[in-house]
């Protein structure tokens, strides 16, 4: 019944045309789609969507799904230059020859869908002023939360309300490592090789677990939820490879669980943004946020907190936002044009951000010091970071040992990084306590 309501309404009606630039694994899931769904895809627009061109250098690898021969070329040109193609959905990442290939096809007046979230952060500026001058339909569903529809929500659904923070756990593979560790009190390297062998983390994990990946992320969310632009580069970055699993036994039992979190806050002067481990009250939703999974909450002066969970990477519910945003670009072009500009405001009202530096930003801290178990090291401690204005909400020593140090796991109220930084450095410095100090912001409510 679906197919023949498909056939009747694409009836006469020229199809839009589908080049696809690489063929990953989300190419697979995206080819896939197109194909299983494709009578609900025609019905939903009403006209025929049909893949017409796939382009990678490397057409010999064994892939997930079949492509016909004659569709299938190792020369972007073929797409770009092809005046029949109507979308180009970019999925090759990186942001040398995909900065290049996505101008150029906007260029030539084709709608893009791109899932390349580096791209975005990186040339963002260029890319979406080129799109919102041509007048040509810039998607980009996938680069931010895999599956989940985060962008659009943004961009569109919560368009009414004044957001102050958008914060949560935008990759998964940090987060998949850190629930392991949690769960299973292993190490973050013993957690990241079995997860490298079991395919769950790329092989150069860099971009994944310091927290780079989340920082492009949030650039684009800062973008849409608050309508200002950050650089890159003002988002402080920390990852997870420090993260101890001592760490994570204390925080469960003070009651918390640390995760990645990406965090951003508009406090009208300056924003904040910010990606690092954070501890967060086991009874809060996105403590309960684990393996791959992603989520995002947003704050916004007139509806709260809301959370938006899904999967956050993987062939098919990536693929689904690609698709979605295929559709989207789809209707735009039978339409006569783009119902929105890519971020869903024009450029011109796009505000510069001031950054609140990471010195600035307050938080209560967690901090453990390994120290000599010795009368009046404590209080030594105490006394340094009450010198520091420092003032301490409560003290763990649950160890003795008189053969070496023990850890002091001390929780801070309030208090302003670089407060805390001077102070910490102070204590460091003290002849009884071994190492560096470990300090793990905690959010009690992020937003
Ligand atoms: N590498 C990303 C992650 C998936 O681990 O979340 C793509 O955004």
């Amino acid at each position: 019944m679906t197919t023949v309501r498909a056939q009747r309404g694409a009836a006469g009606v020229r199809p839009v045309r589908v080049g696809l630039i690489g063929w990953g694994t989300i190419g697979s899931g995206v080819i896939r789609i197109l194909r299983d769904h494709r009578a609900a895809i025609d019905d939903r627009l009403g006209a025929p969507l049909r893949l017409a061109r796939v382009c990678d250098l490397d057409l010999d690898r064994k892939r997930e799904v079949s492509v016909p021969r004659s569709m299938l070329t190792k020369r972007a040109a073929d797409v770009l230059g092809d005046p029949s193609i109507d979308v180009v959905v970019e999925l090759m990442g990186g942001t040398g020859a995909a900065r290049s290939f996505v101008l150029e096809a906007i260029a030539a007046g084709k709608a893009v869908v791109t899932a390349n979230k580096a791209l975005l952060a990186k040339h963002g500026a260029e890319i979406f002023a080129a799109a919102e001058k041509a007048g040509t339909g810039l998607q980009f569903e996938a680069s931010v939360g895999g599956g989940i529809p985060i962008i659009r929500t943004l961009r569109e659904a919560l368009a009414g309300d004044r957001n102050t923070a958008v914060f949560g756990i935008v990759n998964g593979t940090s987060n998949y490592i850190l629930s392991t560790m949690a769960a299973e009190g292993r190490s973050f390297a013993d957690v990241l090789k079995a997860a490298q062998r079991a395919g769950l983390a790329e092989a150069d994990p860099t971009y994944d677990v310091d927290g780079i990946d989340a920082a492009h992320k949030l650039t684009l969310l800062v973008q849409l939820a608050f309508g200002a632009r950050l650089p890159l580069g003002a988002v402080h970055t920390e990852g997870i490879r420090d993260v101890d699993a001592t760490d994570m036994a204390y925080a469960r039992e003070l009651g918390y669980a640390i995760k990645l979190l990406a965090i951003a806050k508009d406090h009208g002067d300056a924003i904040e943004a910010r990606v690092h481990p954070t501890m967060i009250p086991l009874d809060d939703p996105l403590a309960g946020v684990n393996g791959a999974f992603n989520a995002v909450c947003v704050h916004g002066d007139a509806l709260g907190r809301s959370m938006y969970q899904g999967q956050g990477a993987g062939m098919m519910p990536t693929a689904t936002a690609v698709v979605a945003d295929v559709l989207d670009v789809a209707r735009d072009r039978l339409r006569g044009g783009p119902r929105l500009p890519p971020l869903g405001y024009p450029l011109s009202s796009q505000r510069p951000a001031r950054v609140r530096p990471i010195g600035q930003v307050r938080s209560e801290f967690y901090l453990r010091v390994a120290a000599r178990d010795e009368p009046g090291v404590l209080g030594r401690i105490a006394t340094l970071l009450g010198r520091g204005g420092i003032s301490i909400a409560s003290v763990v020593q649950r160890e003795r040992r008189a053969d070496g140090p023990v850890p002091i796991v001390i929780r801070t109220h309030e208090i302003e990084e670089k407060a805390l930084r001077r102070a910490l450095a102070t204590v460091a410095a003290l002849p009884t306590v071994a190492g560096k100090p470990v300090a793990i912001r905690i959010e009690e409510s992020p937003g």
